[in-house]
């Protein structure tokens, strides 16, 4: 797609004394777009030039020949301002829209490139509650991203399929364990054994030892110990791939943490060798006071390993295993320390790529006023969730439109698109309280509203009968609504490079929410069905070109389109 800016850069080249990417640095994007799409300050030239920067404005606009990219250009102020030609940005976004097609957007920047991007990795034989689903959602947007920049994405569910909890869990179910309850329920029978095995731990001390001596012996390939884990992996894995499919994420690996139980030895003996190991209290640790860290502890008094041991050796064996660009964690904001301590040992055991590895935090989730911890057993399941955020939508279609085709299924794809949408609308970082209304309405920035802006796209062209073509696009026709669309269409690239380099789904997110806005502008001030031949063939070519906008966008989400809602 053919690029404004460089564009920009190459017609100031040849006038200003300065070198192309000295200008490159210096051209901005005014805040308020009625002053101009690009723009030059002029302070640095003045001292080179011995006049005050808005006279060198000035001057430039008067000599300066910015066709035919640019059909205005103005001085204000110390400013050089320029303006798109509409018909330019028209005829490139046509020509890259045709080529992408649902894909607008892509390109091949990460082109022979490996991504992996972590994601999801609950803790197997506890719920998958809707604390994880942001690491879920957000792994998922990442790895698409990632896809459509060209990089070869790799998606993995870092499993919690081992550790200490495993011990506590084999031990509970061998003392009250029922088997064909498990079988028929697993994951509440699950959370039932670890809540009961926790409350007991607290007046009968000699759980706690129990369960360690389990989860040596898993440790040691205990046979009985082995099948019991393994049992109880599969029967965790087929419910989170219920959920998984519903949600149409899709992972190339579900190595978890017990993968590496093999591959720790190694890992031991690596830090060992290269001095990192201190011995402290009966632990093995990797002092990292130095970097104003608590130490990490490798190997436990009692020989088992731990949660940081098994993430280096994973980082050591991804490495090896996918020649990774970058490895990206999408985990809370609670593990910062802990992936700060680890990233840190890496660099200390002299890997270069210490530096490809990246924690993409986020904070917490909470849900009106209720708490989520698991320990207590007081957990709200994502399949609820789901359940409801579907029912409730499934009511307000009832109550909209209650002719529509396939309602159940729309219900199903809007209810679902309303979570990730939320779920996908703000910064990482920041922490949310989840709202019913809030997420499920029609109205306002929601999911709901940008598939139904696109179902209306639909409709009109619908409702036209005519198969709109792009080349019935006019830009004599070209109304300031639509100019709007188009360059806000024309961001699009960008944005999803820039969402990619900071791990920030929400670029997209709100780019999508600012085409649908537009669009519902545009369309309530230029009627697109309108008695004019022509002027109705050019909207309804925009109309088209907003459809296939916002359905590659809300792709890079995994959220559905549905022609009707
Ligand atoms: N299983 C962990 C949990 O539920 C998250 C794993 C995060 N990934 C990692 N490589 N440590 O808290």
């Amino acid at each position: 797609m053919l690029n404004f800016k460089q564009e920009l850069v190459k017609i100031l080249n040849k006038t200003l004394p300065l070198e192309r990417e000295e200008i490159e640095k210096l051209i901005e994007t005014p805040s308020d777009t009625s002053m101009g799409d690009l723009a030059l300050p002029c302070f640095i030239l003045a001292k080179t030039m011995k006049k005050s920067p808005a006279v060198i404005a000035e001057e430039l606009a008067k000599t300066i020949d910015a066709k035919p990219y640019f059909d205005r250009w103005e001085a204000t102020g110390p400013y050089l301002n320029f303006f798109y030609a509409p018909s330019v940005l028209m005829d490139t976004l046509v020509e890259t829209i045709e080529a992408h097609g649902i894909e607008y957007g892509k390109s091949d920047e990460g082109k022979d490139k490996t991504v992996i991007v972590e994601y999801s990795s609950p803790n197997i034989a506890k719920p998958f509650h809707i604390g994880h689903i942001r690491s879920t959602l957000i792994g998922d947007a990442l790895y698409r991203i990632a896809q459509r920049l060209g990089y070869n994405a790799v998606g993995i569910n870092h499993l919690g399929d081992y550790g200490t909890q495993f011990g506590m869990l084999i031990s509970a179910y061998k003392k009250w364990g029922n088997k064909e309850a498990i079988e028929a329920n697993p994951i509440d029978e699950f959370l039932q054994l670890y809540v009961r095995y926790n409350k007991e731990g607290e007046s009968d001390p000699s759980l706690r030892e129990e369960a360690h001596q389990w989860f040596k012996k898993l440790e040691e390939n205990d046979e009985e110990a082995k099948k019991i884990w393994q049992w109880m992996r599969d029967l965790s894995l087929r419910e989170f791939e219920k959920v998984y499919n519903r949600l149409n994420i899709h992972f190339d690996s579900y190595n978890g943490e017990a993968f590496y139980q093999d591959k720790m030895p190694e890992v031991i003996q690596e830090l060992k060798d290269k001095k990192l190991l201190v011995e402290d209290d009966g632990c093995e640790i990797v002092d990292l006071e130095p970097y104003q860290l608590t130490p990490l502890i490798i190997q436990k008094s009692n020989g088992t390993t731990t949660y940081a041991t098994r993430d280096i050796a994973a980082a050591i064996y991804r490495k090896k295993t996918y020649d990774f660009h970058k490895n990206i964690y999408v985990v809370a904001t609670e593990q910062n320390l802990h992936f700060k301590q680890w990233f840190k040992t890496i660099e200390l055991m002299g890997y270069e790529w210490a530096k490809d590895l990246v924690h993409a935090a986020f904070g917490m989730v909470s849900m009106e006023g209720m708490s989520l911890s698991t320990r207590k057993g007081q957990v709200l399941y994502l399949e609820d969730v789901l359940n409801k955020a579907v029912e409730k939508t499934l009511e307000l279609i009832e109550d909209r439109n209650p002719d529509l085709p396939e309602k159940v299924l729309v219900s199903e794809q809007v209810g679902i698109g309303a979570i990730k949408f939320q779920e996908l609308y703000n910064q990482r970082i920041k922490d949310y309280v989840f709202n019913w209304d809030r997420t499920l309405s029609f109205e306002g920035e929601t999911g709901p509203y940008v598939q139904y802006t696109y179902a209306r796209t639909n409709s009109l062209i619908e409702k036209s009968g005519v198969k709109p073509k792009y080349d019935h696009l006019n830009s004599q026709l070209l109304t300031d609504e639509e100019i709007t669309l188009l360059k806000l269409i024309y961001e699009i690239p960008e944005i999803i490079h820039e969402s990619f380099v900071k791990y920030e789904p929400y670029f997209i997110s709100r780019q999508i929410m600012e085409v649908a806005k537009a669009f519902n502008r545009y369309y309530y001030n230029c009627p697109i069905l309108v008695d004019d031949e022509k002027t109705k063939l050019h909207r309804l070519a925009m109309v088209a070109m907003v459809k296939a906008v916002i359905k590659s966008q809300l792709s890079l989400l995994g959220i559905e389109t549905p022609e009707r809602m």
